[in-house]
């Protein structure tokens, strides 16, 4: 689940009839109260690293004190702490595809950028069985990528194993060298933004979008290419005006006022699932040495955006994107928006099916 989901369903708890965001109450109790447990533990473990001196001023603040950390090799960083990702640092692409963008002398109109775990083939062979298998829509090419960090745990050589196998096949996996972790999209967000700008830098527009979201390319490519849509300067999605920066510890999403002084994040659209002009991509990387990561992919974007000046555009219609769906969804419906979030593959195989059949939608 993205964090801005999390923060959606935390926004929306008035709404307890809202099944999906009851439930996800219900986890989040048991969930806090495993994490209460740990991060008091954690908070008096002598072991503990004096992590971060706070001095009480913003996230894009240098001067706050740092750890440096040493790892075996004597190459040294400065430990992100708790809210912080290790960014920039110099992360290489282990696997590559620098030809996609550049095939057949034609740049894609529109790149699909789709962040995924190393583990999740199912997820990655549900979106080549779906949309990631639209490749030329309204006669705009559409080119789907999927963006991998390193595995970890006991397994991990096995998992990177089939990675390398997939890769041969498919010829669509990125793979940078960083820990892939939840704790660590910031990381991957950020590498697929160097990834379009040194790759697919004559592409008009990019989307990330999560690996279990559905997806209609056609309403996507006929939003975008409407005379209306802006070609620079553009990011568009659900569009999160006034998210708060969540203040209880005990949630997944807590940021001290120490990281985050304002009471609430620039606007931002939605993890899961935004758009962007190409241009885009180096503003925001140009930018983004001014203001520290924090692990929160997203908001960390608005805060990207702000600092260039950039407010991020509503869509059409609010109804295009729904990160919430209260009841799955029909055939009828599924014709008329672009990115709806799912529970689990079979449902995005589901809608895909029951989208793509012949006949008139509704
Ligand atoms: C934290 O840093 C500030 C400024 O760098 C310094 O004045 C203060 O003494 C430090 N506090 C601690 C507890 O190290
Ligand atoms: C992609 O679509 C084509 C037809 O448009 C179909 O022949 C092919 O089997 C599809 N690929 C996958 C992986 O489903
Ligand atoms: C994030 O990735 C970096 C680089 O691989 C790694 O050092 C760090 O442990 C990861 N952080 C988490 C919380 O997984």
């Amino acid at each position: 689940m993205s964090p801005a989901l999390m923060q959606s369903c935390t926004a929306l708890s008035g709404s307890l009839y809202r099944r999906p965001c009851f439930l996800f109450i219900l986890v989040a109790v048991a969930v806090s109260v495993t994490y209460t447990t740990f991060t008091l533990n954690w908070w008096n473990d002598p072991q503990r690293p004096s992590v971060i001196n706070h001095t009480g001023k913003t996230a894009d603040d240098d001067q706050v004190n740092t750890r440096v950390l040493t790892n075996r090799n004597g190459v040294q960083w400065e430990d992100p702490g708790r809210y912080h990702v290790a960014y920039p640092r110099g992360y290489k692409f282990v696997m590559d595809e620098p030809e996609k963008c550049r095939y057949g002398n034609q740049a894609p109109f529109l790149v699909l950028m789709a962040p995924v775990a190393p583990g999740n083939l199912a997820s990655r062979d549900a979106i080549r069985r779906t949309w990631g298998n639209e490749t030329l829509v309204q006669g705009k090419k559409v080119q789907t990528l999927f963006m991998l960090g390193l595995p970890g745990g006991p397994g991990a050589q096995k998992v990177q194993e089939k990675v390398n196998q997939e890769s041969r096949a498919h010829h669509d996996l990125l793979q940078s060298d960083f820990m892939d972790t939840y704790h660590n999209l910031t990381i991957k967000t950020m590498l697929i933004l160097e990834w379009l700008v040194s790759r697919c830098p004559e592409a008009s527009y990019a989307m990330k979008i999560d690996s279990d979201v559905f997806l209609n390319v056609q309403n996507l490519v006929s939003m975008l290419v409407n005379p209306d849509t802006p070609k620079q300067n553009y990011m568009t999605g659900l569009v999160w005006w006034h998210s708060p920066v969540l203040r209880n510890p005990d949630n997944k999403f807590f940021l001290p006022y120490e990281v985050m002084a304002e009471s609430e994040y620039p606007p931002y659209p939605l993890g899961f699932g935004y758009i962007m002009s190409m241009d885009l991509p180096k503003k925001i990387l140009g930018v983004s040495p001014q203001i520290k990561p924090i692990y929160i992919e997203d908001a960390y974007l608005g805060m990207c955006l702000k600092r260039l000046g950039i407010s991020p555009t509503d869509p059409p219609s609010k109804s295009l994107f729904d990160v919430n769906p209260i009841y799955s969804y029909g055939r009828c419906k599924l014709s008329t928006v672009v990115a709806v979030m799912t529970t689990r593959v079979n449902q995005l195989l589901r809608y895909w099916q029951d989208y793509s059949r012949p006949g008139p939608p509704c």
